[in-house]
């Protein structure tokens, strides 16, 4: 029986409503709400009212626990503000909880949001030794890993550098490559597949198996589905800073697309602000639509391999939009990109005058194999003064459901996501009376 290496017992995190977050705020910002704060508590203290009355706040997490044995490999899911970061912070002592505690029995080696964990004025090399000084490791131990590390990095032209001068990407490699090479007793990394190109994710990957293998703890926060079922056996399901789940991936990854379809089905997008983008004052999507020929089943738009659709996108604009350009990102629900469809390709500029704009795309001949897929919008406007621009994730949902009959004698098992029709074999001969 192994032993329990990570125990967390009751932890809830209170905020504020629209609270300021460190790593996106600047001195200017951090200044004005200050200000904001003092006037509203002075206002209130002379109105006789509680001084944080009307300073609303919530829980990002709420009274969560579990346990982690040693040698396990957790992935920690939910969707985008559900509290999985937060977690990991409060485990690598970034933050505080507001109520409850956790035990780590070991050395924690952690990749949080990008930066985070870095002295920005001190350089790569001082930035490696100094985490390894953190996690209790000798300089002749780090100089041992030093070589692997910037290495794996490939900054090496860069390692005398400060970090602050590094891009978000470069952060990121030197991120994962101390938080896995320093041989921490517990590995925390949070969404590192999301950044970085698709080399890097899988030498990440390949890192993260190879640690887990070795028998050490990692607790996985991603949204990537395909990555979180192949590394962990065990899976957490966080919604709206509530343990909904704790078992096995499988099951777990389930329960999280069941959930996420009946929650979509709806179709509100006011639903999905906080996966949203936008200066909402020049432009700012009010409504869209897929429509084909398909059955409308409970407002899930449904469709057959291989139809015809149209998207449209309704889109609110204040002040006449011009030059702009619309980006379609393809996803399966798991988390795999499928395709980008952008205006760009064609040359075309999206424009619009103030009121509601309707733009749609129609797509030939849809060529997705049965299964649920969502899409990401992304509105550019170019131009440096008040520029529109509108991204919005993972709406919407749609289903394909079935691929029409082929006409061979293979039973049909759909394979990835494409389901090309127009493909042609080249026969190496050509048999007589056949
Ligand atoms: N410093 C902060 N002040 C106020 N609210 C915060 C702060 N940090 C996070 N929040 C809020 O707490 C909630 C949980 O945030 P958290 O970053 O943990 O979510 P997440 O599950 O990691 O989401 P994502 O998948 O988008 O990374 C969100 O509503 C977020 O806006
Ligand atoms: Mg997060």
């Amino acid at each position: 029986m192994s032993d329990t290496i990570i125990k967390v017992d009751g932890i809830s995190k209170e905020y504020r409503i629209g609270g300021t977050k460190v790593a996106g705020g600047n001195l200017r910002e951090s200044v004005v709400n200050f200000c904001r704060e003092q006037a509203e508590t002075l206002k209130s203290i002379l109105s006789g009212a509680a001084p944080d009355s009307g300073t609303e706040k919530f829980w990002a997490l709420d009274d969560v626990s579990f346990e982690v044995k040693e040698g396990e490999v957790v992935g920690i899911i939910g969707r985008n503000g559900a509290g999985k970061s937060t977690l990991l912070k409060i485990l690598s002592r970034i933050t505080e909880p507001t109520r409850g505690w956790a035990l780590m029995n070991g050395r924690v080696g952690s990749l949080l949001e990008v930066g985070t964990g870095f002295h920005q004025a001190l350089s790569g090399r001082e930035n490696i030794f100094l985490s390894g000084a953190i996690l209790g490791m000798a300089r002749s131990e780090i100089k041992k890993k030093f070589d692997e590390i910037v290495d794996f990095a490939g900054i090496d032209k860069f390692i005398d550098t400060p970090v602050k001068r590094y891009s978000s990407g470069m952060q990121v490699r030197l991120g994962f490559a101390v938080a896995a090479h320093l041989e921490p007793e517990i590995l925390i990394i949070d969404e590192v597949l999301a950044v970085g190109d698709v080399a890097f994710q899988r030498k990440c990957l390949g890192k993260m198996d190879e640690v887990s293998k070795s028998g050490r703890t990692v607790l996985f926060v991603s949204h990537n589905m395909p990555a979180v079922r192949s590394l962990c056996t065990r899976s957490i399901l966080l919604e709206e800073g509530k343990l909904v789940y704790d078992g096995s991936s499988d099951t777990c990854i389930d329960k999280y697309m069941e959930r996420n379809i009946s929650m979509r089905r709806d179709g509100d997008l006011s639903f999905f602000r906080r996966d949203r983008i936008t200066d909402a004052t020049n432009a700012f999507m009010k409504n869209i639509r897929v429509t084909g020929g398909q059955r409308v089943d409970e407002h899930l738009p449904s469709f057959t391999s291989g139809e015809d659709v149209e998207i449209v996108m309704e889109y609110e604009v204040r002040r006449p939009v011009r030059g702009a350009s619309l980006t379609l990102n393809l996803n399966k629900l798991e988390g795999d990109k499928v395709s980008v469809i952008y205006t760009g390709d064609k040359d075309l500029a999206v424009d619009m005058e103030p009121g509601t704009s309707e733009v749609k795309c129609r797509i030939k001949g849809l060529p997705l194999t049965p299964g649920l897929y969502q899409m990401n919008f992304g509105l550019n406007e170019s131009g440096s003064k008040g520029r529109a621009t509108d991204y919005l994730v993972g709406v919407p949902l749609f289903e394909i459901s079935e691929v029409p009959e082929t006409g061979g004698n293979f039973p049909h098992r759909p394979w990835g996501a494409v389901q090309w029709s127009d493909v042609e074999w080249v026969m190496p001969c050509d048999v007589e009376g056949r």
